[in-house]
């Protein structure tokens, strides 16, 4: 027996009112789709279908993976419709499981028991009792409790609406059933749609028993079909990432005020302030802590290093006992060592740094590769490009830069050399020298026109 899963991602998504597939839309950083796609996996089906509309090129792109396959189907008809384009890849023996890709936070647990109550039975259901039931379908059932079938709100009667359990759409089928099923749909409906959900009465009617499971959630369950449910879902995503975080022993100051959209690491200790946005791969060492304000993407931050508010971290590793910040920005390819400081409105980009350096303000450092115990004096900039190509700047063991010191790239500044404040260096500078350029003499003469003195005691005020 293979499992094939058909995930449905034909429907324009048009409350969405985007140039975007609705299915593409990020949920926690991720497509809606690919959240689908990844739970799907964990069940290590023999086949994941996608059912997709004529435009499927940015879809394709997107995902960008081998291990799905797509079928289109051109006009939605329906539901019904949309699985019984999945058939020729489905044979006989197959158990069929259908998810959709709107649906992203659906729980590998729950599909896990809706494939298990399948197993003696033909047909399982992921139904969910709710006081909210409108425009979903409705899970009728017996006197003794047997589902019978299921009716659209569209199609409902006033009792049928009244009904509380609703279909999630979310189901598992024996293929060898299926195809005489789907065969069989009729569009004689309110929306003249082939709806999947009347394959339930015809197993009744055949006398199947059609199992039915709950989700662990009701989130797990929910679809995405405007911007206002997406940022709910989000808001859920959001809290139960946070909720797993802090189990592990991250602080996190107000769940309500993080983003997490991609894949965290974080070992104990570390603490997140409000209002932090983390994305891509990040990777949180012991007692790191994270301002607030701060944005990090694909970064690594060390142990006991802190990142100060309002910094700004994309494609950088950070050593141990660091302090970033606050208003710091940090660009891809930045290597930074233990106990490194870099303070406000400093950048760097392509640069790294050896433990113990300081660069504390203004500054930019780009292509350059730092000391250890190097002093970089506020408003440094390494001049890296020449209009056509960028340059390296080195800077060796115990260098001091005296403040708003251009460094003319390539260029080389030997160990423990010191260079005077305002300098323009050009040439490489030789170690343990002091070295100064473009002074101009300071004089000073009386003024022409004295000044008031702030002395009161001053006569000649
Ligand atoms: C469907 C169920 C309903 C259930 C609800 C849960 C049917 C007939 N009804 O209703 O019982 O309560 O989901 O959300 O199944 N799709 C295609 N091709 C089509 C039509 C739909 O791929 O031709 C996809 C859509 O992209 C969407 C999903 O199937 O992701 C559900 O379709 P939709 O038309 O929204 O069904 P509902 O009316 O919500
Ligand atoms: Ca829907």
């Amino acid at each position: 027996m293979g499992l094939k899963i058909v995930v449905l991602a034909a429907g324009q998504g048009t409350r969405m009112k985007s140039a975007l597939p609705k299915v593409l839309h990020p949920l926690g950083g991720k497509p809606l789709l690919q959240h689908v796609i990844e739970t799907a996996k964990t069940l290590t089906p023999e086949q994941i279908i996608i059912i997709h509309s004529q435009e499927a090129d940015l879809l394709k792109s997107t995902l960008s993976d081998p291990a799905l396959s797509w079928i289109c189907q051109p006009t939605q008809r329906g539901t019904g419709d949309a699985v019984a384009h999945a058939l020729p890849q489905i044979a006989p023996q197959d158990t069929v499981l259908i998810l959709y890709g709107d649906v992203p936070l659906i729980t590998t647990q729950s599909l896990k028991a809706l494939l298990t109550a399948l197993e003696q039975e033909s047909l399982g259901l992921l139904t969910l009792k709710t006081p909210q039931p409108a425009g979903l379908g409705r899970i009728v059932r017996d006197a003794t409790g047997n589902i019978v079938r299921i009716v659209e709100e569209k199609d409902a009667s006033l009792e049928e609406k009244a009904i509380q359990e609703v279909n999630t759409g979310i189901c598992a089928v024996k293929a060898k059933y299926l195809e005489a099923w789907l065969g069989a749909l009729k569009s004689d409906n309110a929306q003249n749609e082939y709806y999947l959900t009347d394959i339930i009465a015809m197993a009744v009617s055949e006398g199947k028993v059609v199992q039915s499971v709950v989700p662990a959630f009701p989130e797990e369950v929910s679809g995405v079909n405007d911007r206002a449910q997406l940022a709910e879902l989000n808001q859920f995503y959001q809290r139960q990432q946070a909720d797993f975080w802090m189990k592990a022993g991250v602080g996190i100051v107000d769940p309500a005020r993080w983003q997490l959209r991609g894949d965290l690491q974080a070992e104990a200790d570390v603490s997140i302030d409000v209002n932090v946005i983390l994305e891509g791969q990040v990777k949180l060492h012991k007692n790191a802590k994270i301002g607030p304000n701060c944005y990090l993407k694909d970064c690594e931050i060390g142990e006991g290093t802190e990142i100060l508010a309002n910094s700004y971290i994309d494609g950088a590793k950070v050593g141990a006992n660091a302090v970033i910040g606050p208003f710091a920005r940090l660009r891809p390819g930045t290597i930074l060592a233990d106990q490194v400081r870099i303070g406000n409105f400093v950048e760097i980009k392509k640069a790294t740094v050896a433990t113990g350096t300081k660069i504390n303000h203004l500054s930019y450092i780009g292509d350059a590769t730092i000391g250890q115990s190097v002093n970089i004096g506020a408003g440094t900039i390494t001049c890296n490009y020449d209009g056509i190509y960028k340059h390296q700047t080195i800077i060796e063991d115990g260098v001091l830069i005296g403040s708003d010191t251009q460094l003319i790239a390539p260029v080389r500044i030997g160990k423990d050399a010191i260079v005077a404040a305002g300098s323009t260096i050009t040439k490489d500078v030789q170690e343990k020298a002091l070295t100064l350029t473009n002074r101009l003499d300071q004089r000073s003469q009386p003024q022409k026109q004295r000044r008031p003195s702030t002395d009161p005691t001053d006569k000649r005020n």
